[in-house]
């Protein structure tokens, strides 16, 4: 039986320590870009694409301290896609994490070069692990998922989606819905899933099934992320609520009503969990029902 909260807690505290040496001041005339950067990284975030990274480590037979420059670098990618996502150009949202979004607590073109030093440091991060620790061939295997997930074929790819049903070009019905939420947000939390699988040196068929939990999971995620848009404490969630329906984006919410859209949540949820079943973890268990439940 495993104290679900203290593994949480004791992967968050690994993960921050090991963002706040990666990402620090370095007296430079740009550190207040690095003060920006730290601002957004360094806070309230759930890190749940960190904590995947470190728990598929574990359960394929890793070792979780060397699968921690993997979990800091999606979790850098996380929060410049957030940066940006936040922006007036964007979702135009102020609030994030609790606290006045990147933008609004520094300016624009503050918060868009935090964001870009952000991807850049993720790949350095991943870089410098085929020379600090020889690993060259893992450290490719490594940039070669993240960056096609997160790139225009993944995270960048379903965000251009989001944007342009809300601009009207594209109409957005089931297919063209479930392609964003798979690129938008699945995208990263596969990536978090593989990343740990890689790090631990798995056999092709776990890396498989890393990227098909990953694949439910986070559709459920931003099925749940959609419903807590609209029935969700500001407080609470510590970003906007009602951010969608006022942009008149077209979200699970939206498409099939409040109910039907808690249905494909749970719908999804199950479907990773059959795959956790699979697994040797108790923790993405629970990590995925609480992630149903969740109200931040
Ligand atoms: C928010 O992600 C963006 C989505 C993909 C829905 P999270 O809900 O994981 O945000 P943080 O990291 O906890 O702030
Ligand atoms: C954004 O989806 C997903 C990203 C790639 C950042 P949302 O726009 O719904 O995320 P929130 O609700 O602002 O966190
Ligand atoms: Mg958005
Ligand atoms: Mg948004
Ligand atoms: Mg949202």
């Amino acid at each position: 039986m495993i104290d679900y909260n203290q593994t949480t807690n004791a992967y968050i505290n690994m993960v921050n320590q090991k963002l706040d040496e990666y990402v620090s001041l370095q007296n430079q005339n740009y550190d207040y870009v690095i003060e920006a950067m730290r601002y957004s990284l360094m806070n309230a975030g759930k890190r749940i694409r960190p904590i995947l990274v470190l728990e598929f480590c574990r359960a394929f037979g890793g070792n979780t301290k060397n699968a921690l420059p993997f979990a800091c670098a999606v979790e850098m990618i996380h929060t410049y896609s957030l940066i940006h996502d936040d922006l007036p150009c964007m979702d135009d949202d102020d609030l994030r994490r609790g606290k006045p979004s990147c933008h609004k607590q520094f300016d624009e073109a503050t918060a868009l070069l935090a964001g870009d030093a952000l991807l850049n440091k993720a790949f350095e991060v991943l870089s410098n692990l085929s020379i600090i620790e020889c690993n060259p061939v893992i450290a490719m295997q490594a940039i070669r998922v993240l960056s096609n997930y997160s790139g225009v074929n993944g995270m960048i790819g379903g965000q251009a989606i989001d944007l342009a049903q809300e601009g009207k070009k594209i109409k957005a019905d089931e297919s063209v819905l479930n392609q964003m939420h798979k690129l938008k947000t699945s995208a990263l939390i596969q990536a978090s899933c593989e990343l740990g699988a890689i790090s631990a040196k798995a056999e092709e068929e776990d890396v498989k099934k890393a990227r098909e939990f990953g694949l439910s999971l986070g559709l459920a995620f931003q099925i749940v992320d959609d419903i807590l848009d609209v029935e969700g404490n500001e407080e609470l969630l510590g970003k906007p609520i009602g951010s969608d329906a006022q942009k008149d984006k077209v979200t699970f919410v939206s498409l099939y009503g409040i109910e039907k859209a808690k249905e494909m949540a749970s719908y999804y949820t199950q479907k990773a969990l059959e795959i956790a079943d699979t697994i040797n973890s108790d923790y993405l268990k629970y990590m995925t029902q609480s992630l149903l439940n969740r109200k931040k």
